[in-house]
C-alpha cells in the first residue's frame, strides 16, 4: 500500500469506533438506506481508515439520525454502511448534494487513480433502501 502514498493508521480499528447512533433515536428512523461494500484484501486496511475518520459531512444532514459501519465476522462479506433516515427524501437530498461528494472525496479519489492506473477498483459497492418493517 506504501508505493500509493496511502498512510493507514495501524491503531485504527472499526471495532474502537464508537457507535453513532443510540438505540433510542434509532427508533425515529423510517427510512434506512444501506451500502454493501466488497473490499479487496490489500485495501482492508486504508478502508477501516477511511471510515475511523470519516469526513463526517453527512452529521448535520438534515433527516439524518446516525449511521453505522458494520464488518461481517466471516471473512470475505462485504462491509455495511448502514445509514438511518427520517424519509427517504431526506436520503435522495444527501445523495444529490455537495455533502454526499464531500463526504466520498478520498474514496473517489482512490477509486480514480486505481482507474488512471487501468486497475481493478478497491471496493466495488451497491446499495439497497428499506422502510422500517418493525421495530
Ligand atoms: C461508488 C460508490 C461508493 C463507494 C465506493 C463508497 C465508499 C465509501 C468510503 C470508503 C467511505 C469513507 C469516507 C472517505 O472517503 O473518507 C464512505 C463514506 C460514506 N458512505 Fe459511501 N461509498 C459509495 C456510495 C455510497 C452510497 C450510495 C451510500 C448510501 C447508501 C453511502 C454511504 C456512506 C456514508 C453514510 C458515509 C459517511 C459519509 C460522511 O462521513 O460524511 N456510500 N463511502
Amino acid at each position: 500500500m506504501e508505493e500509493r502514498g496511502f498512510q493507514p493508521v495501524s491503531s485504527c480499528s472499526l471495532s474502537s469506533a464508537r457507535p453513532s447512533v443510540s438505540p433510542e433515536e434509532e427508533t425515529r428512523a423510517g427510512f434506512v438506506a444501506v451500502n454493501y461494500i466488497d473490499c479487496k484484501p490489500n485495501y482492508v486496511e486504508r478502508f477501516e481508515c477511511l471510515f475511523c475518520s470519516r469526513a463526517r459531512m453527512i452529521d448535520n444532514m438534515p433527516g439524518f439520525i446516525g449511521m453505522k459501519v458494520l464488518k461481517c465476522e466471516e471473512e470475505g462479506q462485504p462491509y455495511l454502511v448502514v445509514s438511518y433516515w427520517e424519509t427517504k427524501a431526506h436520503f435522495e437530498a444527501w445523495v444529490g448534494s455537495p455533502e454526499f461528494h464531500e463526504g466520498h472525496k478520498r474514496a473517489f479519489a482512490d477509486l480514480k487513480e486505481y482507474r488512471e492506473r487501468s486497475e481493478e477498483p478497491p471496493m466495488t459497492s451497491s446499495f439497497k433502501t428499506y422502510t422500517v418493517l418493525a421495530r
